[in-house]
């Protein structure tokens, strides 16, 4: 009897070792116990072997067996007995996937189960295949990427991803194999910058007059609520795959001045246009997005001033495009500098119009 209460201490003890070392999601799994969409027969009738033939998972090309079921012509798959059933309700991501801006998940034979984040070699190829964010033996409708693997913002590896954009700083944070364009996404989402989007934590900034009702200074947001496809179809699926829209947006962003028409329509998504452009925030707003006649000037995009992610040196996402703004060539300084609310001052050339400086609010 006694020995039996010892080891029945010794296995409990051992359980509830095991429950503190889960991660969130494990133990929302536990908790919840769900069923994993895939493993349900009413989603999935033939269970395993629909993804794994007797010879196992072939990895590299993983999207076209998602695509049996997650695709235009869906919900109809063969069954062992060679007929043609139909599965329930899977939403298509093929139509996206053939976008002009999307995560390229048609390259094939580059996946590397085995690869090491974050990742060091420059050489290494990059790729971006469904099984780099969804894992399909845990995934559930609240968590699309539960199961797939991350990093935190701490840079350390994580095998399970408790939060989306830690599944985005794989390959768009730390990596040394990114394009030379691209910035490292965990530098700009940082919590210690002055500014940030708040995806990480909740922002700094409690002065929003622009923001819309169902947001506030404690609000956070995600990726994939400025980042996914340019159509809203129920049967089709949301998520960062593809998009009509340059740099994978919801909606169109102008970064150039030369386009005829920009548009905003990303930004006012959440900043609500009226106060934009009736300068609420930012007394001087207004003529510079949409310019000046006088001047025959067509005015600039909020990317000229703004960075969409975050500002490793100043407050409100103020980080200079040097595409448009240079120097000031009397101080030869370019500077930013916030003194109280909606006042400051800026030391730069833009349009070879110099801001020696250029005040505005009641700094002035
Ligand atoms: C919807 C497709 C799908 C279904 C259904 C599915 N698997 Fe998998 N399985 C995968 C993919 C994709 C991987 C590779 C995942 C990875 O390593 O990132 C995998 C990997 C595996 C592995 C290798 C170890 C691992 O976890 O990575 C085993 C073993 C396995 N599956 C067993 C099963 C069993 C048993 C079932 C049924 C209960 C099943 N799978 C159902 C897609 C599926
Ligand atoms: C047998 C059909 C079938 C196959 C094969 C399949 N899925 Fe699904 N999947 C579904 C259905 C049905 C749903 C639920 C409706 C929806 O969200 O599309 C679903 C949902 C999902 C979701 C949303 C989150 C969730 O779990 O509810 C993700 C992500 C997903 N599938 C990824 C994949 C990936 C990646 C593959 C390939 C490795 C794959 N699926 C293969 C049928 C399938
Ligand atoms: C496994 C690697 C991988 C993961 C994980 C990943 N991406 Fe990507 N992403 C890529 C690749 C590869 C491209 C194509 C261009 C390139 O090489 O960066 C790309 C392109 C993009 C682009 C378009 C960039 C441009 O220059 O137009 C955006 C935006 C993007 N990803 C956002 C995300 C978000 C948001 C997440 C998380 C939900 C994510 N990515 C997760 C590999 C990845
Ligand atoms: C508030 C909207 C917003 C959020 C949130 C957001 N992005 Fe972006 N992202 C943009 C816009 C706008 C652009 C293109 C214009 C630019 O470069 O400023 C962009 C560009 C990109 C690019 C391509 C250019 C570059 O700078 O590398 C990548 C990659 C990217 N985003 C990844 C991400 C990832 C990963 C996350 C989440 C960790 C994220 N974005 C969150 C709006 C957003
Ligand atoms: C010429 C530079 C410049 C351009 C272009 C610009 N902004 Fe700003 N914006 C600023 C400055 C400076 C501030 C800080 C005002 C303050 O001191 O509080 C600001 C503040 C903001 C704020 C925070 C306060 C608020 O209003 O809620 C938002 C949001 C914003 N801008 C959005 C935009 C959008 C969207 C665009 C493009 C449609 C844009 N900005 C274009 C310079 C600019
Ligand atoms: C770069 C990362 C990335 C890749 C690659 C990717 N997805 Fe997704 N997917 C996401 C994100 C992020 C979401 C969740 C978006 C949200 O919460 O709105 C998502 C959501 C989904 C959903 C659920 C959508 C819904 O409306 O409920 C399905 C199904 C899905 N993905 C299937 C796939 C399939 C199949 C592939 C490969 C052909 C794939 N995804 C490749 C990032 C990715
Ligand atoms: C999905 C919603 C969403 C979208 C889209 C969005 N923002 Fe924001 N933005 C927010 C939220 C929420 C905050 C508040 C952060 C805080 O409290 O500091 C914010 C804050 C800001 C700030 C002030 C940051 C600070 O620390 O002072 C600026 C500037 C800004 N956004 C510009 C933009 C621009 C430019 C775009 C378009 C590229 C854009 N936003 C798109 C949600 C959004």
């Amino acid at each position: 009897m006694r020995k039996f209460n010892i080891l029945f201490l010794i296995i409990s003890m051992l359980i509830i070792k095991n429950l503190f070392a889960l991660t969130r999601e494990e133990k929302i799994i536990l908790v919840s116990s769900r069923v994993p969409t895939h493993y349900q027969t009413k989603y999935n009738p033939n269970g395993c072997k629909t993804c794994h033939a007797s010879t196992g998972y072939v990895g590299g090309d993983e999207e076209k067996q998602c695509y049996l079921c997650h695709s235009k012509n869906n919900r109809i798959i063969i069954n062992q007995k060679k007929l043609k059933i139909r599965t329930t309700e899977a939403k298509s991501v093929e139509e996206d996937f053939s976008k002009p801006y999307r995560h390229p998940v048609e390259k094939q034979g580059v996946l590397n189960l085995l690869e090491k984040y974050p990742i060091i070699d420059p050489k290494t190829p990059r790729h971006a295949e469904c099984i780099d964010c969804h894992h399909p033996h845990y995934s559930i409708p609240e968590m699309p990427f539960l199961g797939a693997s991350g990093i935190g913002i701490d840079g350390k590896y994580k095998q399970f991803a408790e939060e989306e954009y830690e599944v985005c700083f794989k390959c768009h944070g730390p990596a040394n194999n990114k394009p030379p364009y691209q910035k490292d996404k965990l530098k700009e989402f940082d919590p210690k910058n002055p500014s940030f989007h708040p995806v990480v934590e909740v922002g700094k900034n409690n002065y929003l007059p622009s923001l819309e009702k169902n947001l506030n200074y404690e609000s956070k947001i995600k990726c994939s609520d400025c980042h996914g496809s340019d159509e809203r179809n129920p049967n089709r699926a949301s998520g960062v795959h593809g998009s009509e829209n340059d740099f994978l947006l919801l909606l169109p962003y102008t970064k150039k001045e030369e386009v005829m028409i920009p548009k905003y329509d990303l930004c006012y998504k959440c900043h609500r246009k009226e106060s934009i452009l009736g300068n609420q925030s930012f007394k001087y707003h207004r003529e510079h997005i949409e310019g000046v006649k006088a001047r025959n000037w067509k005015g600039t995009s909020c990317s000229t001033c703004h960075n969409s992610h975050g500002s490793i040196k100043y407050k409100f996402l103020i980080d200079f495009n040097p595409d448009y703004v240079q120097r000031d060539s009397v101080t030869n300084k370019l500077e930013f500098t916030s003194d109280g609310v909606f006042s400051g001052s800026c030391y730069l050339k833009c349009h070879n119009v110099d801001h020696s400086p250029k005040r505005y609010g009641s700094s002035k």
